[in-house]
C-alpha cells in the first residue's frame, strides 16, 4: 500500500469536512447534507488505506505501539469530524470538540510524518 492513497484519503476528508461545515454554518442544509454523506464514504477510504498501512507493524516491529496510537488517533479524528458535523446544526457547544481536533491533528502529523518511517515515499 502506497502512502499517497492514505494522504489522498485524509486530505480529501479535510476538504469535504470544511465544505460541509461551512454549508451547515450558512444554513445551507441540503448541500451540507450531501457533502457530509460523501465525507462518510471517504471515512471508509481513510480506514481502508490506514488499515493496510498498519498491518505490517504487527510483526513484532518496535514501532508497533506508535503505529497503534497512530491508528487510534486516526479513528478518533474521524469521530471528532463526525460529531462536529452532527452537533453544528443542532447548535450544541463545539469548543471541546475543536480542542480535541487540534490535539488529534498534532498526534497524527507527529506520528505519521516524523515517527513512523514511510512518510512521502
Ligand atoms: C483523518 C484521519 C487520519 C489522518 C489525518 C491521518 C494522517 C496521517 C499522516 C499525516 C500520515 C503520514 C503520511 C503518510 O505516510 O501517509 C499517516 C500515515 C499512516 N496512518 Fe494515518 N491518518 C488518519 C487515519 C488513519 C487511520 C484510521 C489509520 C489506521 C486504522 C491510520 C494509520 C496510519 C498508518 C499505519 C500510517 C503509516 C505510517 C508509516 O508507516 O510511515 N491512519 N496518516
Amino acid at each position: 500500500m502506497n502512502t499517497h492513497m492514505h494522504i489522498t484519503a485524509w486530505a480529501l476528508g479535510f476538504i469535504l469536512f470544511a465544505i460541509a461545515y461551512v454549508m451547515y454554518k450558512q444554513g445551507k442544509m441540503k448541500p451540507g447534507k450531501i457533502t457530509h454523506m460523501i465525507l462518510r464514504l471517504d471515512y471508509l477510504f481513510i480506514l481502508y488505506t490506514g488499515g493496510s498501512l498498519i498491518t505490517p507493524y504487527f510483526n513484532g516491529s518496535p514501532l508497533m505501539p506508535e503505529a497503534i496510537v497512530k491508528g487510534l488517533a486516526g479513528i478518533w479524528m474521524i469521530a471528532i469530524m463526525e460529531m462536529l458535523l452532527v452537533r453544528l446544526p443542532k447548535q450544541k457547544p463545539l469548543k471541546g470538540l475543536w480542542v480535541q481536533f487540534v490535539i488529534a491533528i498534532i498526534i497524527l502529523l507527529a506520528l505519521g510524518f516524523f515517527r513512523l518511517p514511510m512518510g512521502l515515499n
